[in-house]
């Protein structure tokens, strides 16, 4: 899958690109079947929300070891639309990836997510240049009311901003302030919702700003996320390192798959 210049360059300057409808609803299933499948193991890099103790992110299912390995995450990470799109992207063929994860913004009760760069927090883990971008693919048709992700496009191109921690959202996380945030959506042209069908992905730069508000849909909206990073911008050392599922330590480059992959190992017996 070749990007056109006129992709290459939307990226360079909005930060973002959308592939509407990428992966084909048999693709999804299996990539859906394997997220639910894989939110009933017990594990530490699966993240439990309430007394349900529903699964709401999992790390870490592109491996091909540890408890959450699924072949088909396996294969969607390396294929042409996921792998290849971000070597094209990113302009280097030695890529990893930082972290692998499934957010699953559970009906009616999944929380929004603030606004932030995910170099925010990746700039924490040691990695110096943000040489980064993120696939994300739709597992659940999307809408602003089951709480989409927003983008604000243009915004990667003032450079990581000083983030604070955010304890108060459901996710905690490293997010970009009320100030700032009012005085950048102001100068920027309105966010871009990645809404659609399931199976659409988008690619966007890890100072990008991005949110997503709260489902108050009756639907789940589950989302895989693959995090890119070049092998040659790999972290160095920090004091108190995240674990392994969020701040991989593999940092071999990832080998491009034959694209049909994620349904052809499905019918492979584990
Ligand atoms: C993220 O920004 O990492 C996830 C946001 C979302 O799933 O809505
Ligand atoms: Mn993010």
């Amino acid at each position: 899958m070749k990007l056109t210049a006129a992709q290459r360059k939307q990226f360079a300057e909005e930060g973002y690109l959308i592939f509407p409808e990428l992966f084909s609803p048999e693709e999804v299933k299996v990539l859906q079947d394997e997220a639910g499948r894989v939110s009933k193991i017990d594990a530490a890099c699966i993240f439990r929300e309430g007394e349900s103790g529903q699964a709401k992110t999992m790390f870490r299912l592109h491996e091909s070891d540890g408890p959450t390995a699924s072949r088909a995450y396996r294969a969607a990470a390396r294929s042409e639309r996921v792998l290849g799109v971000a070597q094209q992207v990113l302009g280097d063929d030695a890529l990893y990836l930082h972290h692998c994860k499934v957010n699953m913004k559970a009906a009616i009760e999944g929380t929004a997510w603030p606004w932030h760069q995910d170099f925010g927090s990746w700039h924490l883990d040691g990695i110096a240049r943000p040489d980064m971008a993120t696939v994300a693919v739709l597992l659940n048709d999307a809408t602003e009311f089951s709480g989409c992700l927003h983008l604000l496009p243009g915004s990667h191109l003032e450079g990581r901003r000083n983030p604070y921690w955010d304890d108060k959202s459901a996710y905690k996380l490293w997010a970009v302030g009320p100030t700032e945030m009012r005085d950048m959506i102001a100068r920027y042209p309105d966010p871009v919702r990645v809404d659609g069908k399931a199976g659409t992905a988008a690619i966007f730069h890890c100072n990008l700003l991005h949110a997503s508000g709260h489902n108050l849909s009756a639907e789940d909206r589950w989302q895989a996320y693959f995090c890119f990073n070049t092998v040659k911008n790999r972290p160095a050392d920090v004091e108190n390192p995240r674990p392994d599922y969020v701040r991989s330590r593999n940092w071999e480059p990832m080998v491009l798959e034959a694209d049909n992959r994620i349904l052809a190992d499905s019918t492979v017996p584990a």
